[in-house]
């Protein structure tokens, strides 16, 4: 038997998990599966590889689905294992009617992310999952950063839209930036260093473990300067309920792309 088989496991989120398992001494290549349409067979000493979907599921104790949506309702396997899918908008319901399993496991994490060990794993079980089967779930995503269970699967869908893609909407709001900074005569290859700058410093001292963010708000707030004029600006502007929009329309185009029933 082999640990891990992955199908779709030459993809970006399939590839971005197995060379963190690989880089970080989780697995060797012989503990690894790939299934691709375009596989060819092989079973060697190395990473297998096979075409073939059940073969994986039955080479493989843990089998992890890394497909896009519409790929998923071509595949045919059955399995008794555990079968954890990062796919968006699947259900766990979905994952164990198509598999036969009842140990499924829904998670989202950010292929260009979890490739620096910098991922946000998030994932929720079915109500069979064993408890070894939960340490091979975290052991899967802590290769490629933090992870995090939850009870709610509708949950998943929110960290699909915040943590699914890297850098996601941070990405569209750093091209804001440099879009406004632009549009009031500053060069773009400035413009562009200085958001870049912004958004690395920015991720560097949130991302401190002491550092908290709502204090460091609320004492700009409190400062009333230059900060809180923009901060008032954006709040009475309507941020928050836009960016509660923006969840919004991601939640229900995830739930539109597991919807196989047109
Ligand atoms: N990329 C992201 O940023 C990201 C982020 C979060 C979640 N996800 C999720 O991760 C999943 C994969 O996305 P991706 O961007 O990694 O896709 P991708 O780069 O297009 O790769 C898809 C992989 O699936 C394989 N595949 C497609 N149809 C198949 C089938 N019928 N049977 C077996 N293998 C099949 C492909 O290989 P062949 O062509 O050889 O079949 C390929 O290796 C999606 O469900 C997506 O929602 C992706």
């Amino acid at each position: 038997m082999r640990k891990i088989g992955i199908i779709g496991g030459e993809g970006e989120l399939g590839g971005a998990l197995i060379r963190a398992l690989l880089r970080n001494g989780r697995c060797t290549a012989g503990d690894l599966m790939i299934c691709g349409r375009s596989q060819k067979e092989h079973l060697g000493d190395g990473t297998a590889t096979t075409a073939s979907a059940q073969k994986l599921a039955d080479m493989c104790e843990v089998v992890i689905l890394a497909v896009p949506p519409a790929a998923f309702s071509t595949l045919a396997f059955q399995t008794s294992g555990l079968v954890i899918s990062v796919m968006a908008g699947v259900t766990l319901e979905q994952i164990m009617h198509k598999s036969g399993s009842r140990r499924a496991v829904r998670a989202m994490c950010g292929p260009l992310a979890v490739d620096q060990d910098l991922g946000f794993a998030t994932w929720c079980a079915s109500a069979g999952l064993t408890a070894e089967d939960r340490n091979r779930v975290n052991q899967v995503f802590v290769s490629g950063g933090q992870v995090a269970e939850v009870d709610d699967e509708a949950q998943i869908d929110f960290f699909t839209a915040l943590n699914g893609p890297v850098p996601g909407m941070l990405g569209l709001v750093a091209d804001m930036l440099i879009r406004e900074a632009m549009s009031r005569g500053i060069a773009g290859h400035i413009a562009v260093r200085a958001v870049k700058a912004q958004m690395e410093a920015s991720g560097q001292i949130m991302a401190n473990a002491d550092f908290d963010i709502a204090a460091y708000v609320q004492g700009m707030i409190r400062y009333d300067g230059t900060t809180a004029a923009a901060f008032t600006s954006l709040e009475t502007g309507g941020l928050q309920p836009v960016l509660a929009g923006a969840f919004d329309a991601a939640i229900t185009r995830a739930t539109e792309l597991a919807d196989f029933s047109g």
